[in-house]
């Protein structure tokens, strides 16, 4: 039986010469960062190296990069901080979030009392922009925080004109960019965004490693506290073989992106063309059938209701070698459906199904989930 991976926005492979770039740190430069000696101080010239490439890959100072666990610590840290740090009043999201900023924001208001607004969205899971500036003009000390891509419907938001809003009106701006950072250029100069995050394993890059961008003039206070690493912003040693694996990962993206990019919209647009042919009703959910306004790397995929597979796809599909996924991998172990196509007012009788690809993704695993799932919907 094959083994198809179709859940790249989950996690993606690690690519070879990631792995490559992260063994002498395993072996022969093992020293720790902080230490003064030579083998700290080797191992800080790589670690200074990694800042400084993915520094310059945003087009921003390597001060302004902080390593992080992952893109779940560098949100909270982001999103915690600005509301300690500004006198935050109103938290503006959307329902459309990520867990990892959701929850935070939710949480927060709970917690300290700030009132939380969540933006609209219409049946595509477009976010309302107009209610977004409104709120702004009645409360400018506010916190936006707004996705780049999403994670389970791959809409794309308009970052340019969220950032121009909050600008006029002195908002602070964070957006979390796990699934754009390595897939789309991030030319941080031109955008003007008060905190970003980056994922490596969602770039073919380690697990349990990330970034967050904190632009030098709206500096915050950590989250985790401790040592004195990275500049008082963020305590606990360093994980330098997994920050060079993920410089290596995001310079090998970035020098590829247009390739990559198109390489894999061309599958993706394959994809859809097989599976409207092949099942007839078969939908695509937020935006992620439009090429131009999804992540290209993300389909959502609504299928026509059948008892055969009544809330089974994903297991039939699993016993025939494919691991696509229900939604985000980190609530899909809840069974709870998605948060997010609950927000687009989701026909819950159709059975979604989230197909998300790489580079390393091939037509023959298409064809092959393509006739798998026509052999689930034969008499559509
Ligand atoms: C949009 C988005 N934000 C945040 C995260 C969390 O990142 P990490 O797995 O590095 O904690 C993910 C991962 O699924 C994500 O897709």
């Amino acid at each position: 039986m094959p083994s198809i991976y179709l859940d790249n926005a989950a996690t993606t492979p690690l690519d070879e010469r990631v792995l490559e770039a992260m063994m002498p740190f395993f072996t022969g430069n093992y020293g720790n960062p902080s230490s003064v000696h030579a083998h700290g101080r080797n191992a800080r010239v790589e670690l200074e190296k990694a800042r400084k490439k993915i520094a310059s890959l945003l087009c921003v100072s390597p001060g302004e990069i902080v390593f992080t666990s992952g893109g779940t610590e560098a949100d909270n840290t982001a999103l915690l901080g600005a509301i300690s740090a500004y006198g935050i009043q109103q938290i503006i999201s959307s329902p459309l979030e990520h867990h990892a900023v959701l929850h935070v924001v939710e949480q927060a208001s709970r917690r300290l009392g700030i009132t939380l607004s969540l933006l609209d969205v219409d049946a595509n899971g477009s976010v309302n922009l107009e209610q977004l500036e409104q709120l702004l003009q009645k409360n400018p000390r506010s916190l936006v925080s707004l996705m780049h891509g999403n994670n389970e419907i791959g809409n794309l938001a308009d970052l340019a004109a969220v950032s121009q809003y909050c600008r006029e009106h002195g908002a602070y701006f964070h957006s979390d960019t796990v699934q754009t950072v390595g897939h789309y250029p991030l030319n941080l100069q031109e955008l003007s965004v008060d905190a970003i995050v980056g994922s490596a394993h969602k770039f073919h890059g380690p697990k349990g490693v990330g970034f967050l961008y904190i632009n030098k003039a709206k500096k915050i206070p950590p989250l985790i506290e401790g040592g004195s690493q990275e500049r008082n912003r963020r305590g606990g040693t360093e994980n330098i073989a997994a920050i060079a694996g993920m410089a290596k990962a995001m310079e090998i993206a970035q020098e590829n992106q247009e390739q990559h990019r198109q390489q894999v919209s061309a599958l993706k647009d394959y994809f859809i063309r097989q599976l409207q042919q092949a099942i007839p009703g078969v939908t695509f959910n937020g935006l992620s059938g439009d090429p131009s306004r999804s992540l290209y790397t993300v389909l959502n995929v609504g299928f026509p209701p059948n008892e055969a597979t009544r809330g089974m796809l994903l297991f039939h599909l699993d016993l025939a070698g494919i691991s696509a996924s229900g939604g985000s991998a980190c609530s899909s172990g809840a069974r709870l459906g998605s948060h997010v196509l609950q927000a687009l007012g989701a026909d819950p009788e159709r059975e979604n199904v989230r197909f998300s690809f790489s580079r390393f993704t091939t037509h023959e695993e298409v064809d092959y989930t393509v006739t798998q799932l026509k052999g689930l919907y034969p008499g559509q």
